[in-house]
């Protein structure tokens, strides 16, 4: 049977690469956003118009990218949070539980549920800030119906203009000479998108129920990221500067310190080996530089 696919929150940052490899491997997809730029445009805070269009689709997998990642404005706006990170979710749910469709949920949701020292296997979540307990929140709506729930972090060229991606940042700052703090006390392990679809593309086809992380192996501090991107990049680095994020006064919401993931489950139940940080760096520069050449 061919999957009838809904991807809600399309748009954005994560969905701009998603969508696009999905049509390239010949996969029926819908795509969906709340303002522009998809197929169907509806506020999934809104209950009865998510009913609505998810009658209308009838989705047999729905991959839920949609999200407040925002740290600062869940941490001023906890409301806000609980409404994008755990209300969409309950809708898109309840939905599935209501009519009793054969629908499985692929709900993606991130590495700062973790803290503390890692390497952190699934069940040694620590939340330390809204966006985090929000976005867990989340994850136990979605595991109300048969779901996939994917924590991870992801990296690369950004697709669409309205959101940038860490890699974006740093790229320019190293190409504007715009000078930046890094942290090199907050430790990930995040994956390019490329790679991230490639393994969501792999989830649909398996549909495996449960939670697991998804990130790389080998993660390393920020700042060692960011140096390690510059070099790959063949570009000066001396616009940015390492500090402890306790530093940065700017951030007003506690930022966990080491997010790292063993993902050892996802690899048993997809048979695959995830890659190294460092060659996701790799991967990432040359996405940079497939573009300027
Ligand atoms: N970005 C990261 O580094 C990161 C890391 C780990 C995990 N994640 C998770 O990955 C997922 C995708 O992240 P992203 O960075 O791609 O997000 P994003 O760029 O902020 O995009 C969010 C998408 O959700 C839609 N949306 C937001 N609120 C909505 C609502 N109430 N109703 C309907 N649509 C709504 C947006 O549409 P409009 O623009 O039209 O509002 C947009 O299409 C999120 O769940 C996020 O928590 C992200």
């Amino acid at each position: 049977m061919i999957p009838n696919i809904l991807i809600t929150g399309a748009t954005g940052l994560l969905g701009t690469t998603l969508v696009p490899h999905l049509k390239k491997y010949g996969y029926s997809v819908v795509t969906h956003a709340r303002t522009s730029g998809a197929d169907l445009l509806v506020d999934l805070t809104n209950r009865d118009s998510t009913f609505e269009m998810l009658t209308h689709v009838q989705p047999n997998i729905i991959i839920n990218l949609v999200g407040l990642t925002n740290v600062e404005v869940c941490q001023q706006q906890p409301n806000a949070a609980y409404l994008a990170n755990t209300w969409t979710v309950e809708n898109l749910a309840h939905w599935i539980m209501k009519t009793g469709a054969a629908c499985h949920l692929v709900q993606i949701s991130t590495d700062h549920v973790y803290d503390g020292i890692g390497l952190h296997t699934e069940d040694q979540v620590t939340l330390t800030n809204n966006y985090a307990f929000s976005k867990y929140a989340g994850e136990l709506a979605a595991l109300l119906v048969p779901s996939t729930i994917l924590r991870t972090n992801f990296v690369g060229r950004s697709k669409t203009q309205n959101r940038e991606s860490l890699t974006d940042w740093v790229y320019t700052s190293l190409t504007s000479g715009k000078h930046v703090q890094v942290f090199k006390d907050v430790f990930f392990s995040p994956l390019s998108m490329t790679t991230l679809a490639e393994m969501i593309q792999l989830v649909i086809e398996r549909t495996p129920v449960g939670i697991f992380n998804l990130g790389s192996h080998n993660g390393m501090t920020k700042a060692e990221f960011a140096f390690a991107f510059a070099k790959c990049l063949g570009m000066r680095s001396d616009t940015m500067t390492p500090i402890q994020s306790s530093q940065a006064t700017f951030l007003k919401a506690y930022r966990p310190k080491n997010m790292r993931m063993a993902c050892s489950k996802f690899e048993k139940i997809i048979g695959v080996r995830l890659p190294l940080l460092k060659d996701e760096i790799e991967r990432v520069a040359r996405e940079y530089h497939d573009e300027v050449t």
